[in-house]
């Protein structure tokens, strides 16, 4: 007998995260805090149970677009092919329906789930693929020119300011479907999770405290607080071995002097010394400048993840003609 009702206690919000690491093992899932956090007026999560056990989670969410709705259904391998699928997608999607978005999106990334979402009449818009990055000795970048690398957790203060001074001006970039809306409060909660492992290019504007001993310059300390540009890793308490790449970004008039691969670099040398053996990201499959710059850095491809989306309400097979 399956059963389905909305995630209420932080033991539903556990369940919901395991059945998203069962499903999608390679990737990392949010913790029960940011699951807790993330909360919007518009998400629904749901757990299936079979006899008192969470087979099925799903969720229906707002999206970067007004009128999509983001629904995922996931199904942990044992429990596949018996429906549990339709009835979650059923739920999620009258949901969504309920409060007005007239569209439904999902994002798959294997043949069996994306016949699956044909069947509701599903289709692809936008791919992304997601590279890997093995991570042994990896040397610190030469000291950049014209600019600092520093950490998060050395100021704080500059990821509100990395927000304003790169995110805002480069997130319209992204080759998705509409610019993403992604608000200070999220840039602050959700974009990073360890200010250690989160580095900033700076534009220092002044420098003090500097002192030459001989050929050694001790003392440095910037004051600038022009940030241009981000790149760092998400880490992964469910599996410490492994990160992802957090968004990466550097303000267009600092293009092409390499800010970019420093930032990548230095978060790929604190990875090493940090017991990080694998790092990854996903890249919409039309932004081939991050692809390449990537390549440069020795990442290869693994899993591609097709973006589907249908019109609201859901068609269901049984429906049609009934
Ligand atoms: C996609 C997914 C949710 C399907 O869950 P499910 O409970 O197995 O689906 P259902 O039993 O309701 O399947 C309904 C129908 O969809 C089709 N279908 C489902 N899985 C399929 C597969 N692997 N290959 C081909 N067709 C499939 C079949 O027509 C099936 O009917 P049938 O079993 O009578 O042939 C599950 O495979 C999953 O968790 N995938 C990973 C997460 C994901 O990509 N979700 C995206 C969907 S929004």
């Amino acid at each position: 007998m399956i059963e389905i009702r909305p995630v209420e206690t932080a033991a539903d919000y556990e369940s919901w995260r395991q059945v998203r690491l069962a499903a999608l093992p390679y990737e990392r899932a949010p913790s029960v805090a940011e699951l807790q956090q993330s909360k919007t007026a518009a998400r629904l999560l749901l757990i299936a149970e079979e006899d008192g056990v969470v087979v099925a989670h799903g969720g229906s969410d707002r999206s970067n677009e007004p009128d999509r709705a983001a629904v995922v259904a996931r199904v942990r391998p044992e429990a596949r092919r018996r429906g549990i699928g339709t009835a979650l997608l059923r739920e999620l999607t009258r949901h969504a329906a309920d409060l007005g978005f007239t569209i439904a999106g999902c994002s798959i990334d294997d043949e069996g789930s994306l016949e699956f979402a044909k069947r509701f009449g599903f289709r692809e818009y936008l791919r992304q693929v997601e590279q890997v990055r093995r991570i042994a000795d990896e040397p610190w970048p030469p000291e950049p020119t014209g600019y600092d690398v520093i950490q998060v957790a050395e100021r704080p203060e500059l990821w509100a300011a990395a927000y304003e001074q790169v995110a805002v001006p480069t997130l319209p970039e992204l080759d998705t479907t509409a610019t993403l809306d992604v608000t200070a409060e999220e840039w602050a909660t959700e974009w990073i999770n360890d200010p250690a492992a989160m580095f900033l290019a700076i534009k220092g504007t002044e420098v003090k405290g500097t002192e030459v001993k001989g050929d050694e310059v001790t003392g440095h300390e910037v004051t600038g607080d022009e940030v241009i540009g981000v790149a760092g890793l998400l880490l992964d308490t469910d599996h410490p071995e492994r990160a992802e790449v957090a968004y990466t970004a550097v303000r267009p008039e600092w293009r092409g002097k390499g800010v970019a691969s420093t930032l990548k670099r230095s978060s790929m040398a604190w990875a090493a010394e940090h017991g990080i053996t694998e790092i990854y990201t996903w890249t919409q499959e039309g932004n081939a400048n991050m692809r390449r710059l990537n390549e440069h850095l020795g990442f290869s491809y693994r899993t591609v993840s097709v973006n589907v989306r249908a019109e609201l309400p859901l068609q269901f097979p049984e429906e049609v003609g009934a």
